[in-house]
């Protein structure tokens, strides 16, 4: 029977993609069956195929015919065609955690339509610390491809591929073994996930004319920018249409890029990211990045292919980063399991501005990455009197397509606003404008931060600047407009700030685990992009998490090149812990675009600080028993852990009753009735031989009470673990969520970590 069946398997390679779509009425499932145990991947092989037998009625063919993927290096499972009925039974059968629809996924950055803007400046040179062994590193992309050719992926000067290296070279459409060298050392593309899905594949006629590559090469330009950021080797005259000029490099620049191609212009499917993970764990990859995810709300950790993948990859070993989304509003953070990286963007002291002068001799500023100007001052209108056809003035006020009427706008400014949240495209507007014969334009919106590459001069203004443009042109006769090219500013304003389109918390799958968990740079981000698109670039300006996220792989990098040694969550624990909430001015972050005070749900511990990371004195370690016990707190069955971690272990032997009691560098308690105490283990890292004491520092949220116990930690070595409790009770009345921290200081470091408190509503703590 198994020989059978592996010779079929072998001959479905064959079969071309039209016999599989024969099977109309079914969808792309994902089987997923946990740990991938001690099994031979052969028989996991056979293992999925009579499966897919027996709910084929025994008909060998047909589950050939729906088989797109089977995982069985890093987790056992596969990815098929299936009606509703078969997978129902698949979810049945004993050795099954769950089945899943093949979700697509979307690439974290704002406005991809739209390039955007500014710097990866990082010079990471950390005193005292040498990163040499960065070399040893790998990273591995799950993303849009690479373009091999960009100088951020040259090879001179670097030593051998690392010894132990499993992964390979596909060659494909326009990309083969040549591609890769010793900087870019492994490139896979995997797209059968996305094409059952998408019939009309965006390999047939494009109407853009666009290029798209069936091999790992990247026809987007988001998987090159975010590889170049983490690991881009420098170059000297990096720039945007001459704008932010200079040298720049990513943040670890001599580790090694390993390329997983799994996402496609319209989005990354579940299939294949699952399939993606499962090679980069065999392959051998230290780090994962991904600056992708599902739309908030996240579905359940069992059922999202990031969220599994992560799992099995941290459980051995691998770090995996990811950014927190972009959807900006309260509640909206996705990739939300505790064992990821989860990342969320700020501003850098950056910005790209155009001088706007009118007519009063009043000069203002908007944000703009337009680098054209007009020759002189022209007429400024407000769109909404520039209405055409059945428009109304309302309508053609944002400046909506073919909302304007050519014989009003030619020659003119238009005034345009753009509705709060919402995803037309800004570049667009400029084109609408452009058609309508308008030589410039303002446009009104609060997200005032990204800046955008108009195709006129034109530049973006907030309310306040917006209603000042708008009531000059109310009270004058011939109110008239220049627009300037955009300069790239530094230090105009506090920085850093959370960019407005960053996704927030509270975890809306598990409160009492915090996420965002850091902050990093992801507004106007200058790096490396495939020329295959639009005006051929090879560096592009782009804002997102996308691009917060491999600035924080770049560290991870960097701390796996010091310390090889230490565990995901160590390396997580030292980023979190030595991250500030406070901007360059000392000031507390600010938060766009109303400039409010951030606090642990906008930027986690806060953001980023490479020159302290390598030595965070302390880390909160966890292992994957902790994450299991964690799992068992939250609900999920025995049989179903059992199958995940195939080991031996029950719930009721693990510790943990709450998931706030996850060994986290975070502390939320989203139910706080009377008085809960979380305890926490901290282990020592620093270099000391001798004692090193560590004293408690808290700064309670409001109306709660914070108790450590003790006070103080003596280590007496590298490696020493120690342990607290952390009891809080309520000392007056609170509303919502509130905000503290809690710091163990020792002489040298300190050890930050965000305290988040809610009172269970209706009870606010005074007593039953
Ligand atoms: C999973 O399979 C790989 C081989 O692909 C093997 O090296 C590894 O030990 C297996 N994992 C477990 C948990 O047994
Ligand atoms: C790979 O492609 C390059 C150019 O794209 C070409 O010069 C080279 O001969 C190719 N190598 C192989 C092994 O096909
Ligand atoms: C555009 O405006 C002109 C002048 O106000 C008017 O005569 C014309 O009918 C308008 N055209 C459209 C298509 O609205
Ligand atoms: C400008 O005038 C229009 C009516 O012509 C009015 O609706 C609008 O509120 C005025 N705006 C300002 C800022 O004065
Ligand atoms: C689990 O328990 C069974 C029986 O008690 C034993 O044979 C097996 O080796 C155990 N497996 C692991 C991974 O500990
Ligand atoms: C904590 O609350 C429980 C009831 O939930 C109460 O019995 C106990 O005395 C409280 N402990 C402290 C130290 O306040």
């Amino acid at each position: 029977m198994g020989s059978t069946i592996n010779i079929f398997f072998g001959l479905f390679i064959c079969l071309s993609l039209a016999q599989i779509t024969i099977l109309t009425s079914a969808k792309v499932y994902v089987v997923y069956m946990g740990g991938n145990d001690s099994d031979d991947p052969d028989d996991i092989l056979t293992k999925n195929h009579e499966m897919l037998v027996s709910v084929h009625s025994g008909s060998v063919e047909e589950a050939h015919a729906s088989h797109l993927y089977s995982y069985k290096h890093g987790f056992r499972g596969f990815a098929a065609k299936l009606t509703d009925d078969q997978a129902l039974h698949i979810a049945k059968m004993p050795e099954v955690v769950s089945v899943f629809e093949n979700k697509r996924r979307s690439l974290h950055t704002t406005h991809s339509w739209d390039f955007i803007g500014l710097v990866g400046e990082e010079t990471m040179e950390i005193p005292g610390f040498s990163t040499k062994d960065q070399v040893n590193v790998i990273i591995g992309f799950i993303d849009t491809g690479i373009w091999p050719e960009s100088e951020s992926f040259s090879d001179v000067d670097m030593p051998p591929v690392p010894a132990g290296w499993k992964g390979k070279c596909q060659s494909g459409e326009e990309f083969n073994i040549s591609h890769c060298n010793r900087k870019l050392i492994g490139a896979r593309y995997y797209l059968s996930g996305y094409e059952a899905e998408n019939q009309n594949s965006e390999f047939d006629d494009d109407p853009k004319n666009k290029k798209t590559f069936r091999s790992p090469r990247d026809s987007n330009g988001h998987g090159t920018h975010t590889a170049s950021t983490a690991a881009g080797r420098y170059v000297s005259d990096m720039n945007y249409k001459g704008l932010a000029r200079g040298g720049a490099r990513g943040g670890a620049p001599m580790a090694r890029v390993a390329v997983y191609k799994t996402c496609w212009d319209s989005g990354c499917y579940d299939a294949d990211l699952l399939a993606a993970f499962d090679d980069a764990v065999r392959d051998g990859v230290h780090i994962v990045s991904l600056s992708l995810g599902p739309d908030a709300p996240q579905g359940d950790y069992f059922s999202d292919a990031i969220s599994i993948g992560s799992f099995h990859a941290v459980s051995r070993g691998i770090s995996v980063v990811s950014s927190v989304g972009n959807e900006g509003a309260k509640g909206s953070a996705t990739n939300l399991a505790p064992w990821i990286i989860t990342v969320a963007a700020t501003s850098i002291d950056r910005e790209f501005t155009a001088d706007l002068e009118m007519g009063n001799g009043v000069t203002l500023k908007g944000e703009s990455l337009s680098v054209l100007q007009m020759g002189a001052p022209a007429r400024i209108i407000s769109a909404s009197i520039a209405n055409g056809g059945y428009f109304t003035p309302y309508q053609s006020s944002y400046c909506l397509e073919s909302s304007l009427n050519y014989t009003k706008t030619r020659g003119k400014v238009l005034l345009c606003r753009h509705a709060e949240r919402s995803s037309e495209s800004k570049v667009r507007k400029s084109e609408v404008v452009k058609e309508a014969g308008g030589i410039g334009m303002i446009l009104i919106d609060e997200n005032v931060d990204v800046a955008i590459p108009f195709v006129i001069p034109a530049a973006i203004v907030g309310k306040k600047v917006g209603n000042r443009i708008l009531s000059y042109i109310n009270k004058t006769r011939r109110p008239s407009s220049r627009i300037y090219a955009s300069e790239a500013v530094l230090g105009s304003k506090p920085a850093p700030r959370v960019a407005s389109f960053s996704s927030k918390g509270p975890n809306g799958l598990t409160p009492e685990i915090l996420k965002p968990d850091v902050a990093a740079p992801g507004l106007n981000i200058l790096a490396a992009w495939s020329p295959a698109i639009g005006q051929k670039m090879k560096y592009n300006i782009l804002s997102g998490t996308s691009m917060a996220c491999p600035h924080v792989t770049g560290i991870v990098a960097l701390i796996k090149a010091v310390h090889p040694t230490w565990s995901p969550s160590a390396i997580k624990s030292a980023i979190m812990t030595t991250a500030s909430s406070f901007d360059k001015a000392g000031k507390p972050m600010r938060v766009d675009p109303e400039g409010r005070r951030g606090n642990p749900f906008d930027y986690g511990s806060g953001f980023v600080d490479p020159t302290t990371v390598l030595n965070p004195g302390l880390v909160y370690d966890s292992t994957t028993v902790d994450y299991k016990a964690f799992l068992c707190s939250i609900g999920y069955d025995q049989k179903s852990l059992r199958l995940i971690t195939r080991d031996n272990t029950t719930c009721e032997n693990l510790p943990t009753s709450s998931p706030s009691s996850l060994n986290y560098p975070s502390i939320v308690i989203p139910y706080l009735k009377s008085n809960f105490s979380v305890t926490r283990t901290l282990t020592y890292v620093g270099n000391s031989d001798k004692k090193t004491i560590f004293r408690a520092m808290v700064a309670p949220p409001h109306g709660v009470e914070v108790d450590i116990v003790p006070r103080s930690l003596v280590f007496d070595g590298y490696g020493r673990k120690m342990s607290f409790t952390a009891t809080f009770r309520f000392s007056g009345p609170t509303r919502g969520y509130v905000f503290g921290w809690l710091q163990w200081r020792s002489e040298k470091v300190r050890v930050s970590a965000p305290l988040v408190v809610r009172a269970m509503p209706f009870d606010m703590g005074l007593g039953e």
